[in-house]
């Protein structure tokens, strides 16, 4: 998550509380053509930060491959893979709404089913990076009750700042640097 996750695109105006309705299907065993389509999309999303094959097969078996569709279309996917250090928390490795389906709370949508999948994983909260720039994935954060805890210079190398911002029903009563916005 976050890897890239810089683009600001602030042009497209929202429709009025349109709710899309998603179906999530998860991914387990994907077929080699299916890597493809995902490593190509996570690219597109993400930039040279985009998950390869390798990365989503690893995804896939060892945490949790997600894609969204829309009537039968896939509009989205994401990776999630549960902290060693603390497993009530999954980081959010990536999460991309398709670029022809964006700006149209696809993403509101996505994440709010994967928020109330984390107790049928065993979790109760999720963290993730994202570029201070990337307003619009801020944005959705924000409306989740994500907070910032840390500000990371050089988090994916040299020049990869990144904001390290944590969902957690546990944390609400201790300290955290500030809001998305702090
Ligand atoms: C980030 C992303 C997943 C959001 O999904 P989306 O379907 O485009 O976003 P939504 O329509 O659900 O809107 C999410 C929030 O951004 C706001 N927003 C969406 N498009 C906007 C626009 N063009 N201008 C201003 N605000 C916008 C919405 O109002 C909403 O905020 P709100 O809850 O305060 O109203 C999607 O844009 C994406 O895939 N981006 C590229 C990959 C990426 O950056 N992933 C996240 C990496 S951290």
């Amino acid at each position: 998550m976050g890897r890239l996750g810089k683009g600001l695109d602030l042009n497209v105006s929202q429709p009025p509380e349109a709710q899309p309705h998603l179906i999530l299907r998860r991914l387990k065993h994907p077929e080699p053509a299916e890597l493809a389509l995902l490593a190509m999309l996570d690219r597109e999303a993400f930039g040279s930060t985009g998950l390869s094959e390798y990365d989503l097969a690893l995804m896939a078996h060892a945490g949790v491959l997600l894609v969204a569709e829309e009537a039968q279309v896939r509009v989205g996917a994401c990776q999630l893979m549960r902290m060693v250090d603390d497993p009530g928390l999954l980081w959010v490795v990536g999460l991309y709404i398709l670029p022809g389906f964006r700006h149209a709370r696809r993403g509101r949508a996505f994440l709010g089913e994967i928020v109330s999948l984390l107790p049928s994983w065993g979790a109760r909260g999720l963290v993730l990076t994202v570029h201070p720039n990337n307003e619009v994935a801020r944005r959705l954060y924000r409306h989740f009750g994500f907070r910032r805890v840390d500000s990371l210079p050089e988090f994916y190398g040299q020049g990869e700042e990144r904001e390290l911002l944590i969902l957690d029903p546990a944390r609400e009563s201790q300290q955290v640097v500030g809001g998305i916005n702090g």
